[in-house]
This record gives C-alpha cells, sequence and structure tokens, in this order.
C-alpha cells in the first residue's frame, strides 16, 4: 500500500498543491447573477424544509455531494476514511478520485475501498478519467473500478484542458463518445460524466446525452482551475508559461447547468466548481441541478479531522434550510420558481 508510483508521487502533488497554494479560477461561477425572492410571509416553518433526495435508487438526506477527489496513497486513504466516514454520518453522496492507480496496482485498492468500509449506505461514486477508454482501458477496468468500490454509479471525468498542459498528459480525445456509449451500454450500475473545472457546453451535453449518459456533473469554472494546479506542478518554464495561459479559461457553473438544460433537458445535473457555501447550492438547485459538489472546500476539512467535515455538511444544510424557509420553499423542486435573474444595479458589492 505504501508503494510509491507515478500515479501516487502525481496525486500526493495534487493534495498538497490544492492545500497550499492558491489554485482559483481567474473567472466567477456566475451565481452572482441570481438571487431568491425574499418572502416575508413563507407560510412554514423552518423544519418544513425538506433536504432530501432520491437517486439510483437511494435516499440521501440533502443534495450534497462530496466531489471525486482522491486515493492511491496512504496520505490520501486516511481523507477518504474521514470523507466517507462524514458522508455515512450525514447520509449524503460521495465520488472517490480516479482509480487508475489501482487498476495498474491492485495493492492500492484499499486506499479506495476504504470508503466503502466506512460508509456501508453511502451513495458512491466511482472514477476513471474516460481519455484511458483511448489508452487501452474498456469495460472490464470500468467493472473493475465499480467493483472496487460496490460502487452505486461510474464517474468518467472528462479532463482535455488539465493533460494537454501538463507534461506527458493522455491528449488523445479521438472518438470518444463511442467509447463512452458503449460503457454507458455496457456497464451494470449508472455511468456519469463530469468535467474537472471548466464546463460542459450545450454541444457536449448533447453529445453525452446521446451517448446514454444517466446524469452529468457540469463542474464548471468559478472554482479549482486545474490549468492552475498543473502551473504549480510544472517541471519546466515552458510548461508553467503554458498552464498559466489558462487562469480565466472555461464555462463558468451557471452557464453549464443551462446548457445542459437546453440540450438535454431531462438530463439529471450534478454541479459543482466555485460553490462556496448553501445558498450557491440553492441556486444551482433553482437552475435546475439535483445534487450540489464541492471538491476544494472537502479537502479543506478532511485534512483536519471527520469532525470538521462533518461541521462543514451541517453548515451547508443549514444555509440551504434558511435558504429554502425565506424564499418558502418547503421542497426542492419548489426552488426554480424561487430565483430570478438580478438587475444588473443589484450586483453585489466586487
Ligand atoms: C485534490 C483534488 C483531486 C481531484 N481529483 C479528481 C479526480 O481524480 N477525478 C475527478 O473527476 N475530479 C477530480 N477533482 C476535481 C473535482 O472533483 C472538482 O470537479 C473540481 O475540483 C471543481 O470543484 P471545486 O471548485 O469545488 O474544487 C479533484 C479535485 C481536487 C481538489
Amino acid at each position: 500500500m505504501s508503494k510509491v508510483t507515478p500515479i501516487s508521487r502525481r496525486k500526493n502533488d495534487h493534495i498538497r498543491i490544492n492545500l497550499e497554494e492558491d489554485v482559483r479560477s481567474g473567472l466567477t461561477t456566475g451565481l452572482e447573477r441570481y438571487s431568491f425572492i425574499h418572502e416575508a410571509l413563507p407560510e412554514m416553518a423552518l423544519n418544513d424544509a425538506d433536504l432530501r433526495v432520491s437517486l439510483f435508487g437511494k435516499v440521501v438526506r440533502a443534495p450534497l455531494l462530496i466531489s471525486s477527489m482522491t486515493g492511491g496513497t496512504q496520505e490520501a486513504a486516511i481523507l477518504n476514511h474521514r470523507l466517507a466516514e462524514a458522508a455515512q454520518e450525514a447520509g449524503i453522496a460521495m465520488g472517490l478520485g480516479s482509480q487508475r492507480a489501482a487498476i495498474e496496482h491492485p495493492e492500492l485498492a484499499a486506499t479506495f475501498s476504504i470508503a466503502r468500509k466506512v460508509a456501508p449506505d453511502a451513495l458512491l461514486f466511482a472514477n476513471l478519467g474516460a481519455v484511458q477508454l483511448n489508452y487501452g482501458y474498456g469495460i472490464t477496468e470500468c467493472r473493475r473500478a465499480v467493483d472496487m468500490l460496490e460502487a452505486d454509479a461510474l464517474i468518467l471525468h472528462l479532463n482535455p484542458l488539465q493533460e494537454a498542459v501538463q507534461h506527458n498528459g493522455n491528449t488523445d480525445f479521438d472518438n470518444l463518445a463511442k467509447k463512452i456509449e458503449q460503457t454507458c451500454r455496457l456497464l451494470e450500475v449508472p455511468t456519469i460524466v463530469k468535467e474537472v473545472g471548466w464546463g460542459i457546453s450545450e454541444r457536449t451535453a448533447r453529445l453525452l446525452a446521446n451517448c446514454g449518459v444517466a446524469a452529468i456533473d457540469v463542474a464548471g469554472a468559478g472554482g479549482t482551475s486545474w490549468s492552475q494546479v498543473e502551473m504549480h506542478r510544472a517541471p519546466d518554464a515552458f510548461t508553467r508559461s503554458l498552464a498559466a495561459t489558462f487562469t480565466e479559461w472555461g464555462i463558468p457553473t451557471a452557464e453549464s447547468i443551462l446548457n445542459i438544460r437546453r440540450a438535454a433537458p431531462e438530463m439529471p445535473i450534478f454541479a459543482s466548481g466555485g460553490l462556496r457555501h448553501g445558498l450557491d447550492i440553492a441556486k444551482c438547485l433553482g437552475l435546475g441541478a439535483t445534487l450540489g459538489g464541492m471538491a476544494g472546500m472537502f479537502l479543506k476539512a478532511a485534512a483536519q479531522s471527520t469532525e470538521t467535515v462533518l461541521d462543514t455538511i451541517r453548515l451547508l444544510e443549514a444555509q440551504l434550510q434558511v435558504t429554502m424557509f425565506a424564499t418558502g420553499a418547503r421542497t426542492l423542486a419548489d426552488l426554480p420558481a424561487k430565483l430570478r435573474e438580478r438587475q444588473s444595479p443589484q450586483m453585489p458589492k466586487a
């Protein structure tokens, strides 16, 4: 389990850089353009706000997702243990980081499967890079990733820009839609596709809907920027300058949600990318998302303790609940009718 492979070294770099450096996108999420209608007479009690949502045959107690992050190293195993413990206790969903390290080095599987061990009831998502389907992976590897976690679904992540700005990245994204379609058809659990922080266009959403994906996680621009992360681990000045060019790249989270709505109105949407609190999550649900996910924020909490992750979840839930109360929404499905686009004079101070 302690073997140091190039993948596990990269995973430890990712954790360290995300904890220590400023890796925020130069863009905002676009959520500042929206606000809820305040109801002075909401005609409900605070505790009437019902945060539950059902997904893939399970009920989660709040529409929250610990976004896919890590695994493959001892440090990652500790983080996954804390995150999964909190997911189990709070009854929310959790994604694991890319399991490629454990597919190639099965002795690392425990750094991921620890999550299922401590979260037997949680909605857990396996994770692989979709591009690996162009580098020798197929349904066998997808099934191994799912089995490792007894996962409720598989997430395939799309990260063309991240691969392109790193040294020796996997940059052949040709003909990938066909392979994603095959995975959706053959895999026994639902296949979800996500970005990693640059969002989803209308065209990509349409392509993914035609592949038969069960949900799309926008992972939009406005939060963690992987070109910034790659800039910090660049081995030379050329790669550093290449990565630094893309600070302001991507489709903001709010716009990505609307793109998917237009391209595939029935598609379940997970919102993520730069969400800061329960009010941001509520706005995403108001725009049409089913869950709100966070990565960077949960990483920082997990670096402290399970209790810190639980405190973070409790605050997110309270923020969501107060938002629902003050806008008179008893259920999450009521939120879209309560959201409006701000007029420019009401924009928040910079
Ligand atoms: C340390 C770290 C590792 C990550 N690793 C993965 C991964 O292996 N697979 C994946 O799909 N996304 C990965 N992500 C991306 C997140 O799931 C998420 O899409 C992105 O960070 C945007 O969310 P945020 O702004 O809340 O951080 C990672 C994020 C962080 C911070």
